[in-house]
């Protein structure tokens, strides 16, 4: 499935501001969770319908709900909580899946050291969440998890991928959608992605 940029100007504009190396921690988780609103918009605009009627102040009115479970969010931590409050300002009700993943940052692979999901993901949409998609590697090992755990449709939101990493998740996964603010250059010889925003877990945690 192809990655989706959004080239929404308020994503955009967004994003710019988040590439100022000298913002404040207050800025960038700000407009992380900013960004994560609007990826949100854009990956739920093909949710199902169904009809309902609602009493209304003049009598019985014919409207629509989101059919189904309710969804699943799910933050890589730690930098995916970053972007959770702004995702579920759209969706109030969702349930939330945590999944806590580390790379190591010398041989880039993914540990798992925190998986607390909900019931009934064969019946839930997820939405994977995390800053960032550099070689993912963390991307896949929350996919595989979620899927083992019965999951069936899946959509990612980040706010930058690198090229390398999108290949990566489109070759293990090609059913998930990847929603994305920008698709960056390329990824470092220690697997930061260019021009990208840093490392956003320290930027978010004021840990850098
Ligand atoms: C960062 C980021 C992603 C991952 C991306 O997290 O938030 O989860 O790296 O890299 P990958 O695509 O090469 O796997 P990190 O492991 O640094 O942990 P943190 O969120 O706790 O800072
Ligand atoms: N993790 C980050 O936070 N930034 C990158 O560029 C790559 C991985």
């Amino acid at each position: 499935m192809p990655v989706r940029e959004i080239r929404h100007p308020l994503v955009r504009h967004k994003l710019g501001l988040m590439r100022r190396g000298d913002l404040s921690t207050k800025s960038f988780r700000e407009l992380a969770q900013e960004v994560g609103t609007l990826l949100t918009y854009e990956a739920t605009q093909d949710l199902p319908l169904e009809d309902y009627t609602v009493a209304g102040w003049c009598g019985p009115i014919k409207a629509e709900r989101i059919a189904g479970k309710k969804v699943t969010v799910v933050p890589i931590l730690r930098a995916g909580l970053g972007m959770l409050d702004g995702v579920l300002s759209l969706l109030p009700s969702a349930k939330v899946s945590v999944v806590g993943l580390a790379r190591n940052e010398e041989t880039l692979e993914a540990h798992t050291y925190l998986e607390k999901l909900v019931g009934e993901l064969d019946q839930r949409m997820a939405l994977v969440i995390d800053p960032m998609l550099a070689t993912g590697g963390s991307m896949i090992a929350t996919l595989d998890l979620l899927k083992k755990a019965g999951c069936k449709e899946i959509r990612a939101l980040v706010l930058v991928a690198a090229p390398e990493g999108i290949a990566k998740v489109e070759a293990a996964h090609p059913d998930v959608q990847i929603f994305t603010a920008s698709v960056d250059q390329r990824l470092n010889e220690h697997g930061y992605i260019l021009p990208g925003l840093g490392d956003a877990g320290d930027r978010i945690f004021g840990t850098q």
